[in-house]
């Protein structure tokens, strides 16, 4: 199972990196040194709280641990507290292929712990266990001289749980690369892409006042109730490759006590755009909300529409994934694959490394 994750992120370097047919099969032949390399880098991955914001130990660590396996290692400053990590072997900067994913994760912070196959811990799939196989990847098939100076990069970012912070700068660094490995949980399945993602937050403004005398005040409660049935009837665009657009009401605040009209009501809301782009789907979102309850405001977050992703990799099961990733941060007209260990079925909730590990390679499509 562990060989696994190893065998398939090192299948996925070695098809996109070598165009032979013969060599599109999970590689059986792993020294078994590397799975306990890979099981212990993971574990201190994941021993160190890295939540997005404070990444810090993290990234020294990985520099500490990239240049004590010969890379050279360069940090890239995102903030005066943050840095992005670059690796890569021997002088070449420039590398035909990069694999990356990101080293934060959401809150809170959760230990380590590992029972027989199953790993538990904050960070173990998302996105933990794909930095740990692709730097066992690039070691074990640097050492293989399957690959050399020149080929492989390797970048771990900060921020992507919060909008790609962390990968927007990497665009300063002028660096481009024919192919982009984005190593996220994908069940070891090539992602053919991804739904983009919006939000917006609803915000009523009512008049308090003693809910014996509903019409000396105006409920925001009531404004906002009436305006997310609304939205609860609206049908978005949905496509047969990415499927439907879900909207997710995901907080709501309002009021102060029973026998108060509430002055004040919000809701925070989440879309998963399967088709269209961020733009029309605001302007449905806001018609549909407006005509509902005309004086509510809405302030929508930036958004993109879905993402197309390369997943032109024989031997894969393909997959759309109904989450966001760094792909779209990262400009250029690399060839772009998604792929890594682990489900994010369980990413939220913490998940365990030992089942459906997940590598994705996706052809997507333009924006
Ligand atoms: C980073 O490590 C230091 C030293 O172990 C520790 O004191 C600090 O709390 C850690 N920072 C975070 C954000 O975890
Ligand atoms: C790193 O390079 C040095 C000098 O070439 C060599 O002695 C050492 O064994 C290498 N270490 C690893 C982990 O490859
Ligand atoms: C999309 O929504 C329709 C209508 O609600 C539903 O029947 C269908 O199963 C949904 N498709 C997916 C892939 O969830
Ligand atoms: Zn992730």
């Amino acid at each position: 199972m562990k060989n696994l994750i190893v065998a398939a992120s090192l299948f996925l370097a070695h098809s996109v990196i070598t165009t032979s047919a013969s060599t599109q099969q999970p590689l059986h032949d792993l020294d078994t040194s590397f799975t306990s390399s890979l099981i212990s880098l993971h574990k201190s991955l994941v021993e160190i709280p890295s939540i997005s914001g404070a990444e810090r130990n993290v990234s020294s660590f990985l520099i500490e641990y990239m240049k004590s396996k010969n890379f050279t290692v360069k940090s890239q400053a995102v903030s005066e507290t943050r840095e992005n990590v670059l690796a890569y072997s021997g002088r070449s900067l420039k590398t035909r292929t990069l694999v990356t994913s990101h080293i934060d994760t959401v809150p809170p912070f959760w230990p380590y712990e590992r029972h027989g196959d199953e790993i538990w811990g904050r960070g173990t799939v998302d996105a933990k266990g794909s930095v740990a196989s692709q730097i066992i990847a690039v070691e074990s098939l640097l050492q293989s001289s399957e690959i050399s100076e020149g080929d492989v990069g390797l970048l771990f970012v900060v921020g992507e749980e919060r909008g790609g912070e962390g990968m927007r700068v990497v665009n300063d660094l002028g660096l481009s690369w024919d192919t982009v490995i984005f190593g996220e949980p994908t069940e070891l399945k090539l992602a053919s892409g991804h739904k983009g993602g919006m939000g917006f937050t609803l915000k009523a403004k009512g008049k308090a006042g003693h809910s014996g005398y509903p019409e000396l005040g105006k409920s925001a409660t009531h404004m906002l109730i009436q305006a997310l049935a609304a939205l609860d009837g609206l049908t978005l665009p949905s496509s047969e490759r990415f499927g439907n657009t879900t909207i997710n009401i995901g907080k709501l605040e309002g009021g102060v006590a029973a026998n108060v009209i509430a002055e004040d009501a919000s809701a925070v809301v989440s879309i998963r755009v399967a088709a269209g782009n961020a733009k029309e789907i605001s302007e449905l979102v806001e018609k549909t909300i407006h005509d509902a309850v005309p004086d509510i405001q809405i302030d929508f977050t930036l958004g993109i529409g879905p993402v197309a992703i390369d997943h032109d990799v024989d031997g894969f099961e393909t997959a759309v994934m109904n989450y966001g990733t760094d792909i779209p941060a990262l400009k250029g007209d690399h060839k772009r694959y998604l792929y890594g260990p682990g489900t994010i079925l369980v990413a939220s909730i913490d998940f365990t490394l030992g089942i459906g590990p997940v590598a994705i390679d996706h052809d997507v499509d333009g924006e």
